[in-house]
């Protein structure tokens, strides 16, 4: 039985019980966007897994439909595991997915809709002709999956990426087929990297470095494009992107001598997200990314809880027009529907230790937009280059409490009014010493949230309220600076400078929940800041929030 437990979100995609993982097969088909997810179909934990189907006409409201896909053949009987949707042009909408099979071996197979003219897509069928790839005896058996969307290239062949690795090696292996039923290795990775360990849940796409306001399809092959491979590392849980090129000849990507490729690569999200996967939206011409937000609390809450998991608000992503080095992303316009009751400030100075409160809205079902002017660098905490500095060990240090020159400041969100528990969501502007130009940091610290004890990274077994942190790459020419929360109870989204940087957070108090929970504007730094505007909306809960596979 489903209860409505204090934590649970109100406008995140979250079947009423058990647990679900990575986002499959995201697609747009006959009026119908369609998200398959991995899900436990017997608990709230890990295990058991199919893929659930849900339905939505506007990426907000959704209706569950029957699991498309269960083990139940030679070559899945162990596991479906994730995988994707490419739409044929003659087949309809075809699954390639990972099955296991009875020795545990990890093979891609395929699977196609009964009835491809039915919108829903209800019955799924899987040939026996699979699987469409086995791992040879130069692979990894074991760590072989999560099949991307393919594309068609011009020399008539579909291409298809597969996550593996080899020793510590990460490792996507390119599949190309002309039929999409026979599949063959291409000889070379397309891409891979030295000790990143296993690539879980690759992403393969090009993005405009002219047009910032349409994605583009899989297989666009004109002029002024770039390639962006993302990877997810199942030894942190945490994923990074390269923005690189795609030889399609060659079957070769090779990023960009400035997009980092490793542990310090760029992120879609800094904090809590989780094989995620992007597709295009025929309807509105727009790549919309899905991701995973896992739970922090303990396995012991999530089975009294009844559920854990959940999607985030997709997002759209684009290459960034200003510096044209990294993407960025915003929540989808469909999510603005469910802004309701509205409140506007406008113009206020805040001094070094004021907290401004924003009422008139529910804080722990809240949209909140903020932009802070922070006028002269003059007080800048100096950035010494000479120090690769992390931003998660800058954070670390300088929590929203340690007062600094141009910042702390931001939001403090999910909040008693004493502090006794609170999340903020915060910029803290330094300046680099050689060059003196800014340098800011953003941090979500979730360690302030709860008053139960974390108990370590390393306790399964763990509420976990880590600190999140990435830098965020703006030029504060003119003093502005942006933050958007989209806050659901015990998940937070932030949005810093429109989606240059993003962290999700998942967080848990138990005093600063429902109507005792509060939303500020804050700032910590010697400097007056100045809050040109909050705009801050309650959110409303879809009417339709049917997600609940059985
Ligand atoms: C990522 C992942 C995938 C796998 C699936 C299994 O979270 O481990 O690599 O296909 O989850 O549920």
């Amino acid at each position: 039985e489903l209860v409505n437990h204090f934590h649970r979100s109100a406008f995140h995609f979250q079947p009423p019980k058990h647990w679900i993982n990575d986002p499959n097969g995201p697609l747009y088909y006959k009026g119908f966007y369609h998200l398959f997810y991995q899900y436990n179909t017997k608990g709230a934990v890990w295990g058991n897994i199919v893929w659930a189907h849900s339905v939505s006409k506007d990426l907000v409201n959704w209706e569950a439909l029957e699991h498309a896909i269960y083990p139940s053949k030679w070559f899945d009987i162990k596991g479906t595991w994730s995988g994707s949707i490419t739409l044929v042009p003659g087949k309809g909408p075809v699954i390639l997915y990972t099955g296991i099979n009875q020795n545990e071996t990890q093979m891609q197979n395929y699977a196609i809709p009964e009835d491809p003219s039915d919108p829903y897509l209800r019955k799924w069928i899987k040939p026996d002709d699979n699987p469409v790839a086995m791992p040879d005896y130069t692979m990894n058996g074991s760590d072989f999956r999560d099949p991307t969307t393919a594309w068609l290239s011009k020399d008539g062949h579909w291409r298809t990426l597969v996550g593996s690795r080899k020793k510590h090696r990460g490792i996507a292996y390119i599949y190309r087929s002309r039929d999409f039923r026979h599949w063959v290795k291409a000889k070379h990775p397309v891409h891979s990297k030295e000790s990143t360990g296993m690539w879980e849940c690759p992403d393969f796409f090009p993005v405009s470095t002219i047009d910032f306001e349409n994605g583009l399809d899989l297989d666009y092959a004109g002029p002024n494009a770039k390639h962006v491979l993302k990877v997810s590392l199942d030894m942190t849980r945490y994923e990074y992107y390269t923005l690189g090129k795609y030889y399609p000849k060659k079957d070769r990507y090779v990023p960009n001598g400035d997009s980092p490729d490793g542990w310090d690569g760029l992120r879609f999200d800094y904090g809590n997200f989780y094989a995620s996967k992007t597709f295009f939206d025929y309807k509105k011409n727009r790549r919309i990314l899905w991701g995973w937000a896992n739970e922090s609390d303990t396995v012991e809450d999530d089975i009294s809880k009844g559920w854990a998991g959940l999607q985030v608000i997709p997002r759209t992503v684009l290459l960034d027009s200003s510096n044209k080095k990294q993407l960025v992303f915003w929540p989808i316009e469909e999510i603005e529907s469910l802004r309701s009751s509205y409140v506007r400030m406008n113009n206020k100075d805040i001094e070094m230790g004021q907290r401004l409160e924003v009422k008139g809205i529910t804080p722990a079902q809240a949209d909140v937009e903020v932009t802070f002017n922070v006028g002269s660098l003059e007080k800048a905490e100096p950035f010494d280059t000479s120090y690769t500095y992390k931003p998660l060990d800058l954070c670390r240090v300088k929590g929203s409490n340690v007062t600094g020159g141009v910042g702390p400041f931001g939001l403090i969100t999910l909040a008693t009014p004493d502090l006794e528990e609170y999340t903020p969501i915060f910029f803290r502007v330094f300046k680099d010493t050689s060059t003196n130009k800014p340098k800011v940091l953003m941090c979500s610290d979730a360690r302030p949230s709860s008053l139960e004890q974390d108990r370590g990274p390393l306790n399964q077994d763990r509420m976990y309220k880590p600190p999140f942190a990435g830098f965020v790459d703006v030029d504060l020419a003119d003093g502005r600076i942006s933050l958007r929360s989209l806050i659901d109870h015990s998940v937070i989204e932030s949005f810093g400078a429109l989606g240059k940087t993003v962290i999700t957070s998942r967080v848990y108090p138990v005093k600063a929940v429902k109507e005792n929970a509060h939303l500020y504007v804050f700032n910590n730094g010697t400097q007056t800041v100045n809050v040109e505007s909050v705009d801050a909306w309650s959110m409303e809960r879809p009417l339709q929030m049917n997600n609940g596979a059985t």
